[in-house]
């Protein structure tokens, strides 16, 4: 593995395949009573974050505390970034305070790539989503949520041939952006759906094919994936009326009864709904949004392992009389 993770389409099938089963090794400790391994003593990872955030970080300080690291947590907002301090201060002071590793969210697409290129910092730099870019780490919970839902022990929990449909807000989805390389990387089929005005113009050499029409690939897909409009990207009308998106792009019961009886649902949160979703799919059984959340600590902390940790096994054996 490379030494930072800034995109899903750095990573070979060998390296998202590792970080795939060190996740499921390490999702094991969640089911302890003490959900803590030393592995990362002594390191610091800081979560630098310039854009809104729940879900990913506090999955990234969950997982970095389960591993014993030190967190700091730096928000954009009451910082002296609103005083205008460039990312190169702000990098050089977090560098100054020994960050092994820096786990960056930024509004603007490439700011983790300008970091990690950059000589202001030697730690390592994980993206949490840049602009509208890529969100490697929500790609790769996916992927983990996606093996966990389709495929059994002993299948070798391969995701080759399974028929993933992303639905929504593509043009602005970073999520969106990250699974198709990683889906296509780990062998799935991937199709995107959206009004032709949410498709991204460069979307030709994408590894996936587009369809503007929901209801005809719901019988064919193992999984659907609906993704959040993101208002806050939108400078145009890009849809009528939310009323008339809900209707030709949101998921409601009757669309979800035509899935085959196998399929799940994905939604990486924050959810609207009535929007993209209805209460009656984001409440269902086959809607594995909480799944994701939990399953996104176990990934966190396989790459902060595997980026950080030494070449020590990530979960040590418990200590019995043969070992001993
Ligand atoms: C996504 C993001 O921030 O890109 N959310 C997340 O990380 N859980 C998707 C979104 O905001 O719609």
């Amino acid at each position: 593995m490379k030494r930072h993770l800034i995109a899903a389409a750095d990573l070979t099938r060998d390296d998202a395949v590792l970080i795939l089963d060190t996740a499921e090794e390490l999702s094991r400790i969640a089911d302890r009573p003490i959900k803590k391994l030393p592995t990362l003593r002594g390191r610091t990872v800081v979560n630098l974050f310039f854009e809104d955030s729940t879900r990913t970080r506090i999955s990234f300080e969950a997982a970095a505390k389960r591993l014993s690291a030190d967190v700091i947590n730096f928000s954009a907002k009451g910082s002296s970034v609103s005083k205008g301090e460039s990312l190169k201060d702000t990098a050089l002071t977090l560098e100054a305070m020994g960050a092994d590793a820096v786990v960056i969210r930024h509004h603007d697409s490439g700011a983790p790539h300008r970091l990690a290129t950059s000589d202001w910092i030697q730690g390592s730099v994980v993206n949490a989503g840049d602009g509208t870019h890529e969100h490697p780490t929500q790609a790769l919970l996916d992927a983990f949520t996606l093996r966990r839902r389709l495929t059994g022990p002993g299948t070798g929990r391969d995701l080759s041939g399974r028929r993933v449909t992303i639905v929504g807000d593509i043009l602005h989805s970073r999520v969106a952006r990250s699974n198709v390389r990683l889906l296509h990387t780990l062998g799935a089929e991937v199709t995107v759906v959206a009004p032709p005005t949410l498709v991204p113009v460069g979307v030709r050499p994408w590894p996936c094919e587009v369809s503007y029409d929901l209801d005809s690939v719901l019988a064919t897909s193992d999984a659907v994936m609906m993704l959040r409009v993101q208002r806050e990207r939108m400078n145009a009308a890009f849809f009528p009326t939310e009323r008339e998106y809900a209707r030709r792009y949101g998921l409601n019961g009757d669309r979800m009864a035509r899935m085959p009886d196998h399929a799940v649902v994905l939604h990486p949160g924050p959810m609207n709904r009535g929007m993209e979703i209805t209460a009656e799919v984001a409440d269902s059984p086959r809607c594995t949004a909480v799944e994701q959340v939990a399953n996104g600590v176990s990934i966190r902390m396989a790459v902060l392992y595997l980026l950080l940790g030494g070449a020590e096994p990530a979960v040590a054996t418990p200590r019995t009389e043969e070992n001993a």
